[in-house]
Parts: structure tokens; C-alpha cells; sequence
């Protein structure tokens, strides 16, 4: 549907940075001493082996924000020809690495150093400074010269110059545009209801650059606080803690999907979902009770809002304590009962399960983890007790041996009483509401008063108080470093590190100090849980959702975007907050749709969950206290929903194969239109409309009071999902981008389809199961030489390890449609309908001495063949004439 075309192009962001940064957080620290060469650079296996020693006639540059480390080694592996690492370390070895394990991040065992690599490493001796430069067209993508460096024990500094205008994606995470326009990226997992351009939950050093049509990417593997500065043609590094260990991801083609690739190589694929959880979720805090949940259910249901899975948050439990019902409200029985329900209706059940444990002696998790000694411990060896829901809580220590066994055995045993289809895994940055080891000495004092209801002046003793605790707590025996109170003071929107987490100095397993591993945690704990509940059932695909993540989660867990609200600012945000999670190889995610804190409107809930649905995590959750927003609440909501769930659902072949592409290439789901067109500058910062896989654009409304949207197509021809009209053709070696204003009233979103693609899909139904049992579709949509691909991915939609599959290739040119591939799925439905869009498709028939009993029906742009009952089983070609 089209109004009218508009030539100028518009601005599709939101507004810039609004917070103030003091001038510490941008300044470079021009008076640091820097390195020099300093020894034989030694050829290594897979690269070069560079020392360095501090260059020391500058006297007054020297300890900055810490202990100046004099000697270092610089490790320069051509690890494949795509990725290159530069890993900048002590040479004694003593700072915090990120482990080389699944609890950190396991890295590839690099023996030789690949030949033809697409980049070149060149270096400067005195001062040391190195560059990046990518060969094919002699870019140089990371340049550290005349800039500070600095290494040491508690801050980092290294920095790289940026063109102009650069266009920068990534870091977080952080709710803000998509094209980063912030001038610093904080990373430290916090626990926060999505501030704008704050630091938030997951903490993903990693960016991807696109310049002149060609994308790259870069990662610094640490794992402690820094600010990313992100201003004056830079990107600055202000880390405090840990070495220098950088990845650069350079493929060839330059495409910003190959760097994904790329990027996924090293940190793992993102996960596969089942069938069931690409279905839409719906979830609540602040229900009373399970009646609640029911009547939810069932007014879905009548309302004929496809629900696919149920959700209970930490309502159900006595106490809020983990794996414990309220026996009035949420009792044990019923909460079974209502799994077994949902399993017959063909839906599904998920539940929240915090990492804190309540310090509780009569209490089986607590009792059970201290015998077994996995709780975190203070400096001096004790048991960390810090406070959540239930009150005082220990947090298991993820890195300890005994912690694995101890979460499979509550896990599995809950998993199993319940039948639960997966886990929910909340306040894992950990998320803690007072300040250091409040509850040391006070096991048993059960549910305390949550710190913001008391009055300011009690907070204010209270947290005074338990600051002067924590100081006299001190730090871990042996270390020298100010852990509490580093120099540094990354610009965390918490305040001080260990405010509203766990302290700094708690201590780990091996006397690893909180401070190093902080943004680990929330990873950690979705790797064992992920591994829980595959030894709980290891058939089926596990299901975990993860608030915190660090690089690499994306293989155990999906992630929600956290505590957004019901503005319409967080709406628009939630489609770039999404975007870098694909990034970030998390491609199981999504936003709350309807907002989560303050109250949504009918109008916000209504365009929320028109684009909501195409989430590839795709949920409503509302916040306690706020007004009801389940969408059979308005009628136009209701209507919104139905339309665009019905989108969904008959999508759901094309959403399970580009997942299933996914896992395999680590490409995202959804996918900003630079990231498919990165050679049109125009679309850059277009994080208001958003592409799932390369073939279906989505033009949603993000504003209060609009019934249009100003959409920008990339050159092509696009049309519409519902009508098949051809909104645009754009064609020829000189289009452009073109901004058309799409009409959109309330209960409608735009949906396009790309010229030049075949989509497979199904008959939307009321679950998933049965969408997945009716036949299959293909929408053939042509491009300007009448020519369409595409591709289908089948299996049995939820075995781990999967057995027989089927990856078929279509093809449509001159009127002929071929599928070819992979046939090892023996029972796929069949192929029942083709619908061809396109100029002159209207036109085309049908060779009838084959096909018999194909019906064809005709509207203005498009074709459709029914009946054609083909069968997905093996090779075959159609004709139209
Ligand atoms: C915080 C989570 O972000 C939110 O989604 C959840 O509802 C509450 N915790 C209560 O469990």
C-alpha cells in the first residue's frame, strides 16, 4: 500500500546521546609512557611473538590509575584468514584472562598460521603502535598510532582511529540507536530497567564497523568494567583490568552477514530452537494467583490469539524462594496440573528460576549447597550473603567444581516434578539489593523489607552502613589491587562496581576476585543450566532465557531485553536493542512487548504487538503493579494481534530455517537493512524497520498518533505481503534507495516481500503444532529478470541431535520451478500451493496434462496453483507457461 513516494530521504533514528560524560571518561591519557620493542620478535607457530618493555624516559607517565606493567608480549596469530588475534599480555602472565573453558570462552587450538590471510599486521618499534590494514583494499581498520598506551594492573588504554561519520554497530549492551551515536559505551552487567545509553545487563565488547560499503569486526576478549569512548574519530578502550586480547574479523567478501559469520566462528553458533518457541509467549509478574494464569489461557483462546507457551514468573513460588510453591495461591498440584493442560492443548510451560539462594537452614537448596561448598565467599573464606527476593541470599559460584552437579540436581529434580519445557534465569549479574554481604551472620532472618520501600533515611544509613562493613571486610588475601575502589571509574550507571551486584572482592572459586569475572556470571550460569536440563532430558532442545550474557551465550541461552517500559521511546529502541543481540550471536531474542514498568496504552499495546510478533523471541510481560495489557484486553489489539500472529505463524518455515541458518553460519534472524545492503549509505542508521533474513521487510509504526510509516526500500523490487501489489520497482544500475510512505492503519502492519525470493510457508493455526501440520506453501516473488530463490529447512522441529533433516533449494527462472538439496526428512507435508507475484504473473498457466488437478487462481499481480500436491520427499520440477 503506497501513498506517495517521497524523493528527499528522512531521519529514521531517534534522538542523539542526552546524558552528560565528565571529561575523564572521553580524555586520553596523553601523558602515558608507552612501549617500545624491546627484544627479537620471534616467529611463532602461527604468527609472531613481539616484547615489549616500557619506554621509561618519561617520567611522569607512568601509574596512572594503577600499577605500571613494564614488560609485555604481544602475541600475533594469523589464526585463519579471516580473523586475526592480537592478544596483549604481561609477560609475567598475572592479569585475569577470560578462561578457556565453556565458562568463559573456549578458544580455538590454533597450530599454523593461515596462508592468504585477508589482512596484513604492521607495527611501529618505538613507540609501539600496530595497524590492522585489510588487503583487498588496502583499508586500515584498526590504527593505534600516535594515540596512548597504556598497560596497567587496573587500567588499560589503547585506541584506534575512526573516518568520519563512522558507521559503528554494536557494544552493550545498551538500549540506544542501533548505529552507535553514543559517545561512551559502559560495559558492566547491571541490573537496571534499560536507561537509556546505560549500562545494562549483558556485556559484549564487540563491534563491526561498515566504511565504504565493507564491514569488519572487532572484539576485545575481557571480561572486566571499561568505557568504550566512542567520540573525536576514535574508539578508546578505558579497561580496568585483565590484557589486551583483540580479535579482528576481516572476511573477504566484506558483507557485514560474513563478519557475523566470522564473529560466530570463534565465540559458537547461536542455538536452535524447537518449533515450539518460535510460537508466541505470554508472561506477567504480579499475577495473584494461577487462576490468573488459567483465565489468561482461556481468554487467549477465545479470543483466537495464538499462544503457544505460558509463562510463570517468580509469583508461583512461597517466599519467592527457587523451586517452592505458594501453597495458597500457586499451589504444587495445580502448577503440575497446569503443564499437563497446556502439553494437551499442544502448548507450552516455562517457569523463572533466580540464582539466589535463600539462606535459609531449613531450606533443601540452601542445606544442599553448603554441604557441597558452592556458595561465593567473602575475602576471608566465608559463605557471601548478599539480598534478593526471598530475603538474605547466597549465590553459587559457578566456576566451582562442585556447582555443575549441585544445579543439574535441583534443576533436573524440579524440571522433572513440574514439566517445565525450559528455564527462565533471571537477576543473574548478579543481581543483589543491598550493598557487599549484608546477611553474613544472619541466616534464617527470612523475607527483609525491599530496600526502596524503606524511607530515604534508612536506605541511606542502611547502605552507609554496609559500605563501612564491606570495607572492613578488606580485600582477598594477596591482592594489591584497590578492588572496591579502583582509580578508574568506568562511567557504570550503578555507581560504584559493587553496588546493586555482588562486591568486587567476593571471591570465586581459585581466588578469582568478583571483579574479574563479574561479567561472566549471567554466561556461566546459562552454559550449566542449558547442560541441566540436557541431562534432565537429552532428546529434546533445551530451553533457557538469559537476562545477563557475555560473548558467546547465544549458544546456550536466548536473552529478553530486560525491564523496558511502556513508552513509546522503548518500543522504536527495542528494534536496535534486538538488532545487536543478533550481532552478538544471540539471535533467540526478543523485547517485553507492551512494555514492562509503567502502564501501556490500547494504541502503544496494539503497534507493540504488530511488530512484537515478528520477534524472533517473540513475548508480552508486563511488570507487578502495572494495568493488564494481555491483548485480548481491546478490540483493535486483539485484531492487530490475530493479523500479524497469523503473518507469523504462516512464516514460520522461513523463521525456522533462517534459524536453523543461524546456528549454523551464525547470520542473524532479524537483520538491519545495512547489514543486507551496506553499500547505501542512506540506510545506515535505519533502525526503524528491520528485515527477517534477507527477504521480508518489516515497516512497523514506532509513533503515538501515525498511521503512516516512512519506509526506506534498498534498490529492488518489494511487495506487498497482503495485497501482492508491487509497492516498489526500482530497478537498473543507478537505483537508489527510495523512502515511500506506506499507509498503515492501526490493526496493520506493512510487510513486504523481496523480488527475487521463494518463501515456504504454512496455514496459520492456533499453535505451532498444528501450523506445522498443514502442508506447505511457496510465495514466489520475482525480481526484474522473473527469476526467485529460496530455501527450506526441515526436520522433526525439537531433537537435540538431529538425525534426519532436509535442505531443499528452490529455484523459479524462465517460468520453471526446480527444488534440489537435501531430502533425508522422510515425512515432510506436502507441497500443496505456489503463489507466483509478479509482472506478467497473472498471466501464466499451467502444464495440465501433468498436474491434473491444479486449480489456479488470478488477481492482479499474482498466481496462485493449488492443489499441486507435491511431495517434499525428493527432487522435482514444475512448468509454467
Ligand atoms: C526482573 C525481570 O527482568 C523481570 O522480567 C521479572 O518479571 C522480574 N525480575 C520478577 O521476576
Amino acid at each position: 500500500m503506497k501513498i506517495s513516494h517521497i524523493v528527499v530521504a528522512i531521519a529514521l533514528t531517534f534522538s542523539a546521546n542526552v546524558f552528560s560524560q565528565t571529561d575523564k571518561h572521553y580524555a586520553l591519557s596523553t601523558s602515558a609512557s608507552g612501549y617500545k620493542v624491546d627484544g627479537k620478535v620471534k616467529s611463532t607457530d602461527a604468527g609472531l611473538q613481539i616484547p615489549l618493555s616500557l619506554i621509561s624516559d618519561k617520567k611522569d607517565g607512568i601509574n596512572l590509575y594503577g600499577n605500571t606493567i613494564e614488560n609485555l608480549v604481544v602475541d600475533v596469530d594469523y589464526e585463519t584468514e579471516e580473523r586475526l588475534h592480537i592478544k596483549i599480555s604481561d609477560k609475567e602472565k598475572k592479569q585475569y584472562t577470560v578462561p578457556d573453558s565453556p565458562l568463559g570462552i573456549e578458544r580455538p587450538n590454533v597450530v599454523h598460521r593461515a596462508e592468504k590471510a585477508n589482512y596484513d599486521f604492521q607495527y611501529t618499534a618505538k613507540p609501539f603502535s600496530f595497524r590492522v590494514v585489510r588487503k583487498s583494499d588496502k583499508a586500515v581498520i584498526f590504527d593505534t598510532s600516535n594515540m596512548p598506551f597504556v598497560f596497567e594492573d587496573q587500567y588499560l588504554e589503547l585506541s584506534t582511529k575512526l573516518p568520519d561519520d563512522a558507521n559503528i554497530y554494536g557494544l552493550g549492551e545498551v538500549t540506544a540507536p542501533f548505529r552507535r551515536t553514543t559517545n561512551i559505551t559502559t560495559i558492566w552487567a547491571r541490573d537496571n530497567a534499560d536507561d537509556f545509553y546505560r549500562n545494562i545487563y549483558g556485556s559484549h565488547p564487540y563491534y563491526s564497523e561498515i566504511r565504504d560499503g565493507k564491514a569488519h569486526g572487532v572484539l576485545l576478549m575481557n571480561s572486566h568494567g571499561m568505557d568504550v569512548v566512542t567520540a573525536d574519530n576514535r574508539i578508546t578502550y578505558k579497561v580496568i583490568g585483565g590484557i589486551l586480547d583483540f580479535y579482528f574479523f576481516v572476511p573477504k567478501s566484506g558483507s557485514p552477514n560474513d563478519v557475523s559469520i566470522a564473529y560466530t566462528d570463534l565465540i559458537g553458533k547461536p542455538l536452535m530452537p524447537s518449533h515450539w518457541m518460535l510460537g508466541w509467549h505470554h508472561c506477567r509478574y504480579g499475577y495473584k494467583s494461577i487462576n490468573d494464569v488459567e483465565t489468561v489461557i482461556k481468554k487467549y483462546k477465545e479470543a483466537n490469539i495464538p499462544l503457544q507457551t505460558a509463562w510463570v514468573d517468580i509469583d508461583y513460588m512461597e517466599e519467592t524462594k527457587d523451586f517452592s510453591f505458594d501453597g495458597v495461591n500457586f499451589p504444587k498440584k495445580r502448577m503440575i496440573a497446569l503443564g499437563e493442560q497446556l502439553h494437551k492443548e499442544g502448548q507450552n510451560y516455562v517457569v523463572m528460576v533466580d540464582p539466589a539462594i535463600s539462606a535459609n537452614t531449613t531450606y533443601g537448596p540452601y542445606v544442599r549447597g553448603t554441604e557441597m561448598d558452592v556458595w561465593i565467599k567473602n575475602p576471608d573464606g566465608s559463605d557471601y550473603v548478599g539480598m534478593v527476593w526471598p530475603g538474605y541470599t547466597t549465590f553459587p559460584d559457578w566456576w566451582h567444581p562442585n556447582a555443575s552437579a549441585y544445579w543439574e540436581k535441583e534443576i533436573g529434580d524440579f524440571v522433572d516434578m513440574l514439566g517445565v519445557d525450559g528455564l527462565w534465569i533471571d537477576m543473574n549479574e548478579p543481581a543483589s539489593f543491598c550493598l557487599g554481604s549484608c546477611g553474613s551472620g544472619k541466616v534464617d532472618a527470612g523475607k527483609q523489607p525491599y530496600r526502596w520501600l524503606l524511607p530515604q533515611e534508612v536506605q541511606d544509613a542502611n547502605h552507609a552502613a554496609q559500605e563501612e562493613a564491606l570495607k572492613a571486610l578488606g580485600n582477598p588475601p594477596g591482592e594489591t589491587r584497590d578492588l572496591l575502589y579502583p582509580k578508574y571509574v568506568i562511567n557504570n550507571g550503578g555507581g560504584n562496581l559493587s553496588e546493586l551486584t555482588v562486591a568486587t572482592t567476593a571471591l570465586h572459586y581459585g581466588n578469582v576476585p568478583h571483579y574479574d569475572i563479574h561479567n561472566l556470571y549471567g554466561h556461566a550460569e546459562s552454559y550449566i543450566t542449558r547442560n541441566a536440563l540436557i541431562k534432565q532430558n537429552s532428546k529434546a532442545r533445551p530451553f533457557v532465557l538469559s537476562r545477563s550474557t557475555f560473548v558467546g551465550t547465544g549458544k546456550n541461552a536466548g536473552h529478553w531485553t530486560g525491564d523496558n517500559h511502556s513508552l513509546w521511546e522503548y518500543l522504536k529502541s527495542s528494534l536496535a536493542n534486538i538488532l545487536n543481540m543478533q550481532m552478538f550471536g544471540i539471535t533467540y531474542s526478543g523485547a517485553d512487548v507492551c512494555g514492562f514498568n509503567q502502564n501501556t496504552t490500547e494504541e502503544l499495546c496494539t503497534r507493540w504487538m504488530s511488530i512484537g510478533a515478528f520477534y524472533p523471541f517473540a513475548r508480552n510481560h508486563n511488570a507487578i503493579g502495572q494495568s493488564d495489557q494481555e491483548p485480548y484486553l481491546w478490540n483493535t489489539t486483539a485484531e492487530a494481534s490475530r493479523n500479524a500472529l497469523q503473518v507469523r505463524y504462516a512464516l514460520l518455515p522461513y523463521y525456522y530455517t533462517l534459524f536453523e541458518e543461524s546456528h549454523r553460519l551464525g547470520t542473524g534472524v532479524w537483520r538491519p537493512l545495512i547489514f543486507e545492503y551496506p553499500q547505501y549509505n542512506e540506510i545506515a542508521a535505519n533502525d526503524l524497520q528491520v528485515l527477517v533474513g534477507s527477504d521480508i521487510l518489516l515497516s512497523p509504526v514506532l509513533d503515538k498518533g501515525r498511521t503512516t510509516v516512512d519506509a526506506q526500500f534498498p534498490p529492488g523490487i518489494w511487495y506487498d505481503w497482503f495485497t501482492h501489489e508491487t509497492t516498489v520497482e526500482n530497478v537498473g544500475k543507478h537505483a537508489e534507495v527510495e523512502t515511500v510512505t506506506l499507509d498503515a492503519p492501526i490493526t496493520h502492519i506493512p510487510v513486504h516481500i523481496r523480488g527475487g525470493s521463494i518463501i515456504p510457508t504454512k496455514q496459520p493455526k492456533y499453535t505451532v503444532g498444528e501450523t506445522y501440520s498443514t502442508e506447505y506453501s511457496l510465495i514466489i516473488a520475482l525480481d526484474d529478470s522473473d527469476t526467485a530463490k529460496g530455501r527450506l529447512y526441515i526436520d522433526d522441529g525439537e531433537s537435540l541431535e538431529v538425525e534426519n533433516s532436509s535442505d531443499i533449494s528452490f529455484t523459479y527462472k524462465k517460468g520453471k520451478l526446480s527444488a534440489s538439496g537435501e531430502f533425508g526428512y522422510a515425512h515432510p507435508e506436502k507441497l500443496q500451493k505456489i503463489t507466483i507475484i509478479g509482472k506478467g504473473a497473472s498471466k501464466l498457466t499451467i502444464a495440465h496434462t501433468e498436474h491434473k488437478s491444479i486449480e489456479l487462481t488470478k488477481d492482479d499481480n499474482s498466481v496462485t496453483a493449488d492443489n499441486v500436491s507435491i511431495n517434499l520427499t525428493e527432487p522435482f520440477e514444475i512448468k509454467f507457461d
